[in-house]
């Protein structure tokens, strides 16, 4: 264990000395060499990747992987095990680095096995030194009612991460785009069934904003995104998945500076995944239809808090297709290494039944002019990036 932190420390410092000690786990180029989407997905044990939900840190020339650990049957879409982390150099073969963030066995802890982390995201904060890990945190027995994000930090990139607190978003702050006159004065009911005319009106005048002003707001599906300058951003479906809150992390990415929009309001995104090109904001979420995939959206930005335009879906292939966007669900998009303006979009393919076999569609992101669109590949690799 001493000499695999120790190698793993050494990475860090120097790539070359990894490569010559032998034994970073990151820097074994492996047998494959291109990506194929819905496959089962070997990692260095001949183990299928078990990192659903997932995004990646890239750090001194590796890539690191968190996603959700999923275990076999119904019962795996709870976080039994905890967040799990592979590395690579390549993007084709990953190796195995561990459970970076571990469930707990106490009762009274948050993430208690059997809560639901969902999402997982991680982020290196220059300032503090510290890696930073935010989730979609869910108290154990409770379904999705809980709407919690939980943060959590390591020293060290694989961890182990050591979970701070779970907390409800921005609470006692008003988004900069709420007008001053629905911030007071009668509060609109929420009326169930969700989705109805009156709910959509409801939300559509920040009833639910209002309602959980004091303790913060609810934050289901949800990302991170580092800007240029280190400015982070927390982008998740909140108001009981109606509308997107993007909001600034403040400077040690532990919590929000108060700076916060609302986004597509009563639109009902999940899944947003957010890059940046050419000085533009990208965004790329889905609709709700829980396990079920459906058709994805896309949109714009010329600043992260704002005015976000759609674009569409995306997805450029048959009807089928283009209403699952390829059977999947986004969960990130990465830059793809050592091409400027490419990227990777990260999908998931969620098997419910049995989450340990949910399969990981990764595409390139092509465009129609400033519209990015996705196209089914049943084979591909980073040479395709013209
Ligand atoms: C869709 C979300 O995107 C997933 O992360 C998960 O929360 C499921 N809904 C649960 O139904």
């Amino acid at each position: 264990m001493t000499l695999r932190r120790e190698v793993r420390w050494l990475g860090t410092v120097s790539i070359t000395c990894a490569l010559i000690v032998g034994a970073s786990l990151a820097a074994e180029p492996g047998t494959t060499s291109s990506f194929h989407p819905g496959e089962l997905w070997p990692d260095n044990k001949g183990v299928h990747i078990n990192a659903h939900g997932g995004g990646i840190l890239v750090q001194g020339g590796t890539y690191y992987w968190f996603g959700e650990h999923k275990i076999k049957g119904p019962q795996g879409n709870s976080a039994m095990v905890g967040v799990h982390c592979y590395s690579s150099r390549d993007l084709y073969n990953w190796a195995d680095e561990g459970i970076a963030l571990a469930v707990s066995k106490d009762p009274k802890s948050d993430i208690v096995e059997g809560s639901i982390i969902e999402r997982p995201k991680v982020i290196y904060n220059a300032k503090t030194g510290k890696f930073v890990m935010w989730f979609h945190l869910e108290p154990r027995g409770a379904g999705y009612e809980g709407a919690r994000v939980g943060i959590a930090a390591s020293d060290s990139v694989t961890g182990p991460y050591t979970f701070l607190r779970s907390l409800r978003t921005t609470a006692g702050t008003w988004p900069m785009n709420f007008p001053d006159v629905l911030k007071s004065g009668p509060l609109p009911t929420v009326p169930i069934p969700q989705g109805s005319t009156a709910w959509l009106q409801a939300n559509l005048m920040g009833a639910i904003v209002r309602r959980d002003f004091k303790d913060g707001q609810m934050s289901r599906d949800m990302n991170l995104f580092v800007d240029d300058d280190g400015t982070a951003y927390h982008i998740t479906a909140s108001e009981e998945n109606g509308t997107l809150h993007i909001s600034e992390l403040s400077a040690d990415y532990l919590g929000f500076s108060g700076r916060w929009i609302r986004a597509f309001p009563g639109k009902h995104n999940e899944a947003p995944a957010v890059f940046k090109r050419g000085g533009k904001y990208y965004m790329i979420t889905s609709g709700c239809t829980g396990w079920k995939p459906n058709a994805a959206r896309s949109a714009v930005a010329d600043s992260m808090l704002g005015e976000w335009r759609t674009l569409g879906n995306p997805s450029r292939g048959t009807q089928a297709e283009n209403d699952t966007t390829f059977e999947s669900q986004s969960t990130y998009v990465l830059p793809a290494p050592g091409k400027p303006g490419a990227f990777i979009f990260m999908a998931d393919r969620w098997r419910p039944n049995n989450p340990v076999d949910g399969r990981y569609i990764w595409l390139p992101v092509l465009w129609e002019g400033d519209r990015p669109v996705l196209r089914w590949m049943k084979e591909w690799s980073l040479a395709d990036f013209k």
